[in-house]
């Protein structure tokens, strides 16, 4: 007979525990564990329902090193995100909002790898549904190898797979598939752990690479547990504004290439589209100048990008003056107006400011804060700065301007774009070579110096 038992899991963790615990000991997160009842089906004793394949010690170098062979996409950006294509009987997790296109990129990715064999198994969709949505994704066209699947129980699933043989195999979601081993409902902790379970199983021993999609929670993380990050090989996020068009894809663990690269997306109404250039977006085209505005160099993952940084300050009317800030954290944005009271006369108790960054983009390189300063003073004394001129530096609480990392490839960005001049540290220049770029340098040491260059 069947062994029922109850277990109780960290909502956040995935940490196991056979009594209820008010604060999981692991994460240290309060009032997470919930009751989840397990009836597993008997497993012939001494086995559990994932046998690992046979493998003996081997010394480390008499291991032959081969290719590791990868798929490409068809999207160069998301190949790029992966380090260059996925890897044979890997498995990856993309996670994201509920609504930010995530079944739509892995089902366009599915159309595009026309030489590949690739299952799309959903649990959440039908295959009319599916099948309106690919028609509106590939404007018509045919594809002989792209193969819908719309059952959530894992067992099932693999006899699919056995008989079809794909290329790739691409689940949307995870926390729909249910195993029959387990009793307990799909999307609960134990189901997960155990469907994500048999697909590695599966990966590792038929070299067949998996994509699972995964809901995140409210809070961001993954939905169900980490401990989904810790099996996988690979942890991409697919992050964006609803409101604007723009979708970056993020790796957060990779266990085939850095986690540095990102690819950038815009959706549109046929599906998503590779963004090759990403600073002519974050930068507003127009013809007249503001005050206001500046534009700032920055590193998102291993990419310099453009983004334009506008700032609004008037005379508060009430009391208590207004600080409001997208895209930026607005405790570093008060920090920098107690550096700009100090250094450079601004009447902060007396100013509402207002930043926003252009986009969408939530923006954590320190980089930009020169950037911020410029258009908070720019705001301030009504003088525009001309659209040609860009800036990248950190500014210190002592108002001094500190040297960013990877100043050549910022620097090569901005020359690229026709940047006629740059603001950056004064200890940012060693060992480069300005005569290479048409952009003037211009370096600061301390924060009243651009003010006496741009405002006076
Ligand atoms: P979807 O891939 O269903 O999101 P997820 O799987 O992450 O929940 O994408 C949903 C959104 O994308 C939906 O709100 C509409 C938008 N969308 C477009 O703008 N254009 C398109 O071609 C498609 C397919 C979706
Ligand atoms: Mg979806």
């Amino acid at each position: 007979m069947a062994k029922s038992k109850s277990q109780f899991f960290c909502r956040n963790c995935g940490t196991q525990s056979t009594q209820w615990m008010g604060r999981c000991p692991s994460c240290g997160e309060w009032n997470s564990f919930e009751e989840e009842v397990i009836v597993r089906a008997e497993a012939p004793k001494g086995k559990s329902s994932i046998t690992l394949s046979q493998s003996a010690p081997r010394c480390i170098d008499d291991i032959s090193l081969m290719e590791i062979p990868r798929l490409h996409t068809g999207y160069c950006e998301f190949d790029n995100v992966l380090g260059g294509g996925i890897v044979a009987g890997s498995i990856i997790l993309l996670g994201g909002e509920p609504g930010i296109g995530k079944s739509t990129l892995l089902l366009q990715m599915a159309l595009a790898m026309r030489q590949q064999k690739v299952l799309y198994i959903s649990g959440e969709e039908s295959d009319s549904q599916l099948k309106m949505r690919a028609d509106r994704l590939s404007d018509g066209k045919v594809h002989p190898h792209c193969y819908v699947l719309t059952e959530t129980i894992t067992q099932e699933i693999f006899k699919r797979i056995d008989t079809l043989k794909p290329d790739l195999i691409i689940v949307d979601s995870i926390q729909t598939l249910q195993s029959n081993l387990i009793d307990s409902a799909a999307g609960s902790i134990s189901q997960i752990k155990e469907c994500t379970a048999e697909f590695q199983h599966y990966c590792k021993t038929s070299a067949v690479p998996v994509c699972l999609i995964g809901h995140i929670t409210k809070e961001g993380s993954l939905a169900g547990p980490k401990i989904l990050e810790h099996i996988v090989d690979t942890v991409l996020q697919f992050e964006g504004d609803q409101h604007y068009g723009y979708r970056i894809v993020r790796c957060i663990k990779n266990r085939f290439g850095s986690t540095a690269e990102l690819g950038i997306f815009e959706m549109r109404a046929n599906g998503l589209v590779e963004v090759k250039n990403p600073s002519e977006i974050f930068v507003s085209q127009r013809d007249e100048i503001f005050s206001g505005s500046a534009i700032a160099t920055i590193l998102e993952g291993n990419r310099p990008i453009m983004i334009e940084t506008q700032a609004l300050v008037s005379s508060a009317v009430y009391g208590t003056p207004q600080r409001g800030s997208a895209g930026y954290d607005l405790r570093r944005l008060n920090m920098l107006l107690a550096v700009l009271e100090k250094r450079c006369q601004f009447r902060l108790g007396a100013k509402d400011v207002f930043l926003n960054i252009a986009g969408g983009l939530h923006v954590e390189d320190p980089a930009i804060n020169l950037a911020i300063v410029a258009a908070i003073l720019s705001s301030a004394t009504d003088i525009a700065i001309d659209t040609k001129t860009c800036f990248s530096g950190e500014m210190g609480l002592n108002g001094e301007v500190r040297a960013v990392p990877r100043i050549e490839q910022r620097i090569a960005e901005a020359d690229k774009l026709g940047f006629s001049r740059m603001f950056l540290s004064k200890y940012n220049l060693k060992g480069i070579q300005t005569q290479n770029y048409k952009v003037q340098l211009i370096t600061i040491a301390k924060i009243e110096e651009m003010f006496g260059m741009l405002f006076e």
